[in-house]
């Protein structure tokens, strides 16, 4: 199984990384807010799980500074090359890189200042135990914060794209959208929040923050997530090229109709998540 996520990483890295502009533009107000409910400052520690491309990786070392330090972890090798690519070209020297599953203590990291988890932390199928070895890693007094998917009633986009795609692998019957390991596996109401206080954190929030997608039409936000290499792209995998390019075109025409003034605006929700260990 786990094999199976990083393969699936591995053969989307190529994709996420050529989309971080597009990333970057989405996360950016609710990246901001992670460092700052991480309270970094210069000289700290942080760990940064399933850090991807390594775009909040690159925030979160200016934030810390040469004196600070950052470990960026992620299950998939490929996608954590990508990440030391682009931070070695922005000259960055605080980041080391580690190829481990978020589920365990990176045994060598211990007393963090903070652990930050930028749309990582749904996918792990164990969430609770990716909970408590943040836990275990991070000094008392230190943050954890988390970015995951909201609410699927307010992600339309998903829900439009993954409803066709299903439609077009001929998948009946209905499954829960809270499914472990799924995009919205955390988003049913109060379970981040339980599962931190269960995992021993305090100061314990799990609010929602709406990010939608600015693109200039439905077309560019389908071109990302098939790159993205998003669970969409998974669930269309075994179709034929004619019949998976058929499902993509009817969910360009599906979300033809978010089309507005400035050229197209996706609703998405995610949820920020954060506490702390206590002091
Ligand atoms: C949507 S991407 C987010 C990447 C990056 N944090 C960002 O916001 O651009 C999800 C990342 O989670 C990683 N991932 C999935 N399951 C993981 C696990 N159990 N442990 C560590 N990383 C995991 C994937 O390899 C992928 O890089």
């Amino acid at each position: 199984m786990k094999d199976a996520v990083a393969s699936a990483w591995d053969r989307a890295a190529e994709g996420w990384s050529r989309s971080t502009p597009i990333v970057h533009a989405w996360l950016r107000q609710a990246t901001a807010a992670m460092l700052t409910e991480a309270r970094l400052h210069p000289g700290a520690r942080v760990l940064d799980l399933a850090a991807g491309a390594g775009d909040q990786t690159k925030d979160i070392a200016l934030a810390v500074g040469p004196t600070g330090d950052v470990l960026a972890t992620d299950i998939s090798p490929k996608i954590l090359d990508f990440a030391r690519r682009s931070i070695k070209a922005a000259g960055l020297t605080n980041v080391r890189f580690a190829v481990a599953d978020a589920e365990r203590p990176v045994h060598a990291e211990a007393s963090v200042d903070a652990v930050m988890c930028r749309l990582g932390l749904m996918f792990c199928m164990n969430p609770a135990a990716a909970l408590a070895a943040a836990f275990q890693m991070l000094r008392p007094g230190g943050r954890f914060v988390a970015l995951v998917f909201g609410d699927p009633a307010n992600n339309p986009c998903i829900t439009t794209m993954m409803k066709v795609a299903r439609k077009h692998r001929g998948l009946s019957g209905s499954v829960s959208p809270y499914a472990d390991g799924g995009l919205f596996s955390l988003a049913a109401p109060g379970r981040l929040a339980s599962l931190l206080t269960a995992a021993g954190y305090v100061d314990v929030a799990a609010e929602p923050l709406s990010a939608p997608f600015e693109l200039p039409d439905a077309a560019a936000y389908v071109a990302f997530v098939r790159s993205s290499g998003s669970p969409i792209v998974e669930v269309l995998a075994p179709l034929g090229a004619k019949a998976r390019e058929a499902a993509w075109r009817e969910m360009e025409e599906a979300l033809q109709q978010l089309r507005c003034e400035q050229g197209w605006r996706g609703p998405n929700e995610l949820l920020f998540g954060s506490a702390a260990r206590a002091g």
